[in-house]
């Protein structure tokens, strides 16, 4: 494997399939069957899952809402994705911890760094859910945060699209897809794969960020074993 330590960056639409709203089961199971494969083979991995697929923060604040309060109930989304992916990695029999960075004891544990490392040493896959815990970071952001606290060596941004592409693949046919771009490339071409904090995060910690489809069976798998898939970002081109 070509990873010891991954972050696996889920956002809450790709829970949804084909569904307008909330979890499609057999995507988490399908999810499942390729983390179990990951975690057999020895690579430890954590997930920062978002929660678009329930509510969205920013699209709460464009409503009306003040954009603190819309992004805490956003935090609350992801924690029930998380809770939900939790359950089907389990059903798969994956061992699997939720932590949440903040505090519901009843409902999870909370996020101790230490205890996620532990966890992940254990052989078990930790959910992070709930954001970073405070309003105006994205998960993406949360995700960059988490790999650089637990030491992991990659990101993963799994999404509904094949990789990063110089503009929009749906609207214009012609699109061109990055195999490798740089951090300092992303950042001043405002290319849109993750926002800025969270593209500076994982420049300034070294950490590469692998983008790819989720929906492409194995590709979890072949994320981690180094194989060229996606688009990768990374301080060296
Ligand atoms: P080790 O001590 O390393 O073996 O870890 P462990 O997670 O198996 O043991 P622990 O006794 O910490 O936790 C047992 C179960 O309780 C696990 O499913 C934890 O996720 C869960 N758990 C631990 N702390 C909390 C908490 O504060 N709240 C909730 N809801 N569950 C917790």
């Amino acid at each position: 494997m070509a990873y010891s330590r991954a972050l696996l960056k889920l956002s809450g639409e790709a829970l949804m399939g084909d569904k307008p709203y909330g979890i499609d089961p057999s995507i988490v199971q399908s999810i499942a069957k390729d983390v179990s494969k990951v975690v057999a083979n020895g690579t430890q991995l954590a997930i920062v899952v978002g929660g678009g697929n329930i509510f969205r923060g920013l699209k709460g604040s464009a409503d009306g809402m003040d954009r603190a309060t819309a992004d805490y109930v956003g935090m609350l989304a992801t924690v029930m994705n998380a809770i939900s992916l939790q359950d089907g990695l389990e059903r798969s029999g994956v061992p699997t911890r939720v932590q949440t960075a903040i505090e519901m004891k009843e409902v999870a544990e909370p996020y101790i760094r230490r205890k996620a490392i532990r966890h992940l040493e254990k052989g078990r896959v930790v959910v992070f859910g709930g954001g970073c815990g405070n309003p105006f970071f994205t998960t993406d952001t949360t995700a960059a945060l988490r790999a650089a606290e637990i030491n992991a060596d990659v990101v993963f941004k799994a999404t509904k699209v094949d990789g990063v592409y110089n503009r929009d693949p749906k609207k214009f046919p012609d699109a061109i897809r990055y195999d490798n771009l740089t951090f300092q490339e992303v950042l001043s071409k405002e290319i849109a794969v993750m926002d800025s904090t969270a593209i500076a995060l994982c420049k300034d910690n070294n950490i590469p960020i692998i983008v790819f489809n989720l929906f492409e069976a194995g590709n979890i798998n072949k994320a981690v074993a180094g194989k060229q898939i996606g688009s990768r970002i990374s301080n060296s081109s």
